[in-house]
């Protein structure tokens, strides 16, 4: 028996039920709750992160020197005093930040929103907010709200418009910087004056409703929460202001202490947030019955950093995407810009690989639920929507035949999504497998799907 084959009836082995092949069965999802407000989101599958601030300008160098570790972390990493971060603000002119090129952008990679750094650790603000003027209207000579633009952009593209911001703040005079292990400067976590912790929740309280009533955010995306004086009772009365003024609002995990625990996620009602946020991976079997979204950058750092040339390629970030929707969660994909407004080369060019790739496969991302086996399939990935399963196959098998576990309900065709006349391939449909002839070429070597229709399966 060739190995795919072996593989294959391993996995139906080890997920055979009695009543024959695997149903497709309720999808998990189906249980969550809030269906209304989540239905975009969750349709969604596929976001761009945005992460641009003052650090873009050191972009990973500092006196000479490069700075270890992630590009928005510069104020922290090589402890520079709050007043020379401050300068940083008179060189920060993105004369070449074009909103409605970085939409299109986005929307050709197949990214249906865009989550944008307002306000990072370093506590610049990047719109127009009454709340201190350490923001980028008034403190650089850009002196323009990018924000405004960009969310104006989105909403004449179709794209939502959903915003980042920290709760730790490293400027904010409520805050102040512990010591480093070596004696130096920690700015993270940062310490709070207990006195002035109100204070600085009227400040967040204040920014937020401006991101709300004038930038129409649809998702807040909180982070910076692992400091000891936040914690979860502030988190869950944040949450509650926040939905009152738009009750529509999405927010992530990380507006209360959710994220401690597995991978980024909390499953219990003790937390508070709609989704759960893993970094930098997709979970190996996903979050059944739970939202989350995996955030990814495409290099190593989130910030601009000029000398971190080390790109993902363009298959694994298509197949991360069909990873990520395989097993029930959204993928949100990170470009850091340059202080000049653009966005790096190489992040472009991959975000067009990716986008040709959905042009053709968009079908078998969007509004997809997670995999209806169990366990994964030696080949690559699986997507469903009502009576249609996607085989993202990744490995194109060199005996021209796919495997999969028996299914309930009968296999009524399969097709390449790839074939624009739909030709049918042969199915050959047992009690203990369900094999689909292939032809010898893979149409696509990143990721070619293969659909597969099912009369009967149960939904
Ligand atoms: C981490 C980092 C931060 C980055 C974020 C994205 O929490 O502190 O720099 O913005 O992850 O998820």
């Amino acid at each position: 028996m060739k190995l795919a084959r072996m593989m294959a009836m391993a996995l139906f082995f080890g997920t055979l039920n009695l009543g024959g092949g695997t149903a497709l069965a309720a999808d998990p999802a189906a249980a969550k709750k809030d269906d209304a407000r989540m239905r975009w989101w969750r349709e969604a599958r596929f976001g761009m992160f945005i992460h641009w601030g003052l650090y873009a300008v050191p972009a990973g160098e500092w006196q000479g020197k490069e700075v270890k570790s992630i590009g928005e972390w510069i104020m922290n990493n090589a402890a520079i005093p709050v007043s020379d971060y401050e300068k940083l603000a008179q060189d920060f002119n993105p004369a070449r930040f074009d909103a409605a090129e970085w939409v299109r952008i986005a929307k050709d990679a197949g990214m249906k929103y865009i989550v944008i750094t307002t306000k990072h650790h370093d506590g610049f603000c990047m719109f127009d907010t009454k709340a201190t003027d350490y923001n980028i209207v008034k403190a650089t000579p850009y002196g323009k709200d990018v924000l405004r633009a960009l969310s104006r952009e989105c909403k004449r593209q179709g794209v939502k418009f959903c915003t980042y911001y920290s709760i730790m703040d490293w400027h904010h005079p409520s805050q102040f910087p512990g010591k480093s292990k070596t004696g130096g400067l920690a700015y993270n976590p940062s310490q709070m004056h207990p006195e002035r912790k109100a204070e600085y929740i009227a400040y967040m309280k204040q920014q937020l409703r401006e991101l709300i009533s004038n930038y129409d955010t649809a998702v807040l995306w909180f982070d910076g929460e692992w400091c000891d004086w936040w914690t979860e009772a502030d988190g869950k009365d944040l949450y509650a202001f926040l939905r009152k003024l738009k009750p529509s609002l999405i927010v992530n995990n990380r507006v209360g202490k959710g994220r401690k625990g597995m991978e980024g996620m909390s499953t219990s009602a003790e937390y508070c947030g709609d989704f759960g946020t893993p970094e930098q991976q997709i979970p190996p079997s996903g979050f059944p019955g739970v939202d989350w979204e995996s955030c990814m950058t495409m290099n190593d750092t989130w910030g601009f950093k000029r000398n971190d040339d080390h790109w993902k390629s363009r298959q694994q970030l298509i197949r991360n995407l069909a990873d990520a929707a395989s097993k029930g969660g959204n993928f949100l994909l990170n470009v850091g810009p340059t202080s000049g407004g653009l966005i790096p080369p190489p992040s472009v060019e991959r975000l067009e690989a990716v986008g040709r790739w959905i042009k053709v496969n968009s079908e078998a991302i969007y509004d997809t639920k997670a995999s209806p086996f169990e366990k994964q399939l030696p080949w690559g990935r699986v997507t469903r929507k009502s009576d249609r399963l996607y085989l993202h196959v990744f490995d194109w098998p060199a005996e021209h035949k796919l495997f999969l576990p028996p299914i309930q309900g009968k296999v009524t065709g399969a097709y390449l999504l790839a074939d624009p006349n739909k030709r049918a391939l042969e199915v050959l449909q047992t009690k203990t497998e369900v094999k689909i002839v292939v032809p010898s070429v893979a149409p696509d070597a990143n990721d070619s799907v293969v659909v597969v229709k099912i009369q009967g399966g149960k939904k």
